[in-house]
């Protein structure tokens, strides 16, 4: 953090005394205000629910200018990344820094390919789950049932020890959500194997059984390579912000994802993906979409339009126009380009974007709107959408966390809060 020339005051009309705040200036985005020493000083709060004005730490990994729809990792752009990079390297990418040379990717594939499998216990924790949970319900368990495994790595304090947890956290993620995907149709599970890419690996996790081995096609693999590459990070998201609170406290890393993965399961974030694309099947035909639109125009209604809307991008998602581009990659693959729900998607898209509602709100689709399409034509169920987004994250969210961890500063989480209930009273 650089220290700014600038400095600000705060003042109050009531006559105590002002202070003086210092500004830091990032790389890149606004300048923050310090307000660290603001209680000491004034014995006052700031109060910002839902984190609008917020910057909650400091990171070096992702950055988002909202304005403009970009979004890099470590600096590189989101669009170069899709495009001649692939999953591994992204992972690389976040959690190294710099892209890898071959031999470091080479190596780093390699350790990744050597944790794929989990504990054999694993296969008994899912019996105990009704084949028709809800699998991020089974993913918040199972990752938070690998804390009860690890105890080489228990120090987090240890750069080591957090390498470790964070290699063995992005191998084993494609294992657990195939067999949560096998446990929903009653299939065995099926073992990873190394000698394949980390996509290609899970594809086949997911759709081979023991009577039959499943046909890698590379386009297919490619697009979840690039569905994951797309979701592996995003700056301080709330899954994000919930995985870094629970690591403030020093909470075993696989403990952390899980909070993260509850987090994430929720509609108004990655569980978008899911409810955008029954929200496709429901409105079913591009004439009921105006009525649609109506109805999600209506406050009371309580109908939002999913996939679109986002607190950081008040331009189009760059995700989203990499989604749609795959979309018709896979779509073209599979002799699918008139399916139906892609062209319900591009129609409802541009029918809102230009619609005054949508306009004036700097309402754009975001990654979800689209990669539903892609996950159902690689034939993944749409329970399953916010596991691969899942996934996909933990890479972004273990890199947050050794991050924070690292922070020199670092201090358990602790939001104040503005009271608005009873004083003390007396119970007669
Ligand atoms: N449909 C209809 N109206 C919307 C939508 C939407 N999808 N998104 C925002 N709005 C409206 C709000 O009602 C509000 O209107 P108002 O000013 O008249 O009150 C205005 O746009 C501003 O929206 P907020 O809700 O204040 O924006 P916020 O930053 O809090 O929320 C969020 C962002 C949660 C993503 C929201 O846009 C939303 O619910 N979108 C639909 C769910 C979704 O797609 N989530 C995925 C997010 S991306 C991700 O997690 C990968």
């Amino acid at each position: 953090m650089t220290p700014s020339n600038v400095k600000a005051t705060l003042s109050f009309s009531d006559n105590s005394p002002s202070i003086e705040l210092p500004i830091y200036k990032g790389t890149m985005g606004p300048d923050v205000i310090d307000i660290r020493k603001l209680y000491g000083q004034t014995g006052k709060f700031t109060y910002d629910p839902g984190f609008m004005s917020t910057a909650s730490c400091n990171s070096a990994i992702t950055y988002i200018d909202g304005d403009k729809g970009e979004l890099l990792y470590r600096g590189y752009s989101i669009y170069e990344l899709a495009q001649n990079a692939d999953f591994i390297e992204t992972c690389y990418v976040l959690l190294r820094g710099d892209l890898p040379k071959k031999q470091q990717k080479q190596e780093f594939a390699n350790i990744i390919a050597k944790h794929t499998m989990v504990p054999e216990q694993m296969q008994f924790f899912f019996q105990g789950f009704r084949h028709d949970a809800h699998p991020m319900a089974i993913l918040t368990a199972a990752v938070g049932a690998l804390s009860a495994f690890y105890h080489d790595s228990p120090n987090t304090n240890d750069p080591y020890h957090r390498d470790v947890s964070a290699i063995r956290i992005i191998a084993k993620l494609p294992t657990l959500v195939s067999m949560i995907y096998k446990h929903s149709v009653s299939q065995p599970f099926v073992y990873p194997r190394n000698d394949l890419s980390y996509s290609a690996n899970f594809m086949r996790m997911m759709f081979a059984n023991p009577c039959e081995e499943y046909w890698i096609r590379d386009v297919l693999v490619r697009a979840l390579d690039r569905i994951l590459i797309l979701h592996a990070d995003h700056e301080q998201n709330a899954s994000t912000s919930t995985v870094r609170l629970a690591g403030s406290s020093g909470a075993n890393p696989f403990a952390c994802i899980a909070a993260g993965i509850a987090c994430l399961w929720g509609p108004a974030h990655g569980g978008a993906n899911e409810a955008s694309l029954n929200m496709l099947e429901e409105i079913g035909s591009p004439n009921k979409i105006r009525e649609f639109i109506k109805q999600v125009k209506n406050k009371n209604s309580g109908v939002k339009l999913m996939g679109f809307g986002h607190r950081v991008y008040k331009n189009y998602d760059p995700r989203a126009k990499l989604m749609r581009e795959t979309c018709h990659e896979v779509l073209g693959e599979l002799g699918l380009c008139d399916d139906p729900l892609f062209k319900l998607a591009i129609e409802l898209e541009k029918i809102a974007l230009e619609d005054e509602y949508f306009v004036s709100r700097k309402l754009y689709p975001n990654v979800d709107f689209y990669s539903g399409i892609v996950q159902r034509a690689l034939g993944i169920p749409t329970s399953m959408f916010t596991c691969i987004f899942a996934m996909a994250r933990t890479v972004g969210w273990i890199a947050q966390w050794s991050e924070m961890i690292s922070e020199p500063e670092q201090k358990i989480g602790r939001p104040r809060q503005l009271f608005i209930g009873h004083a003390l009273r007396a119970t007669k």
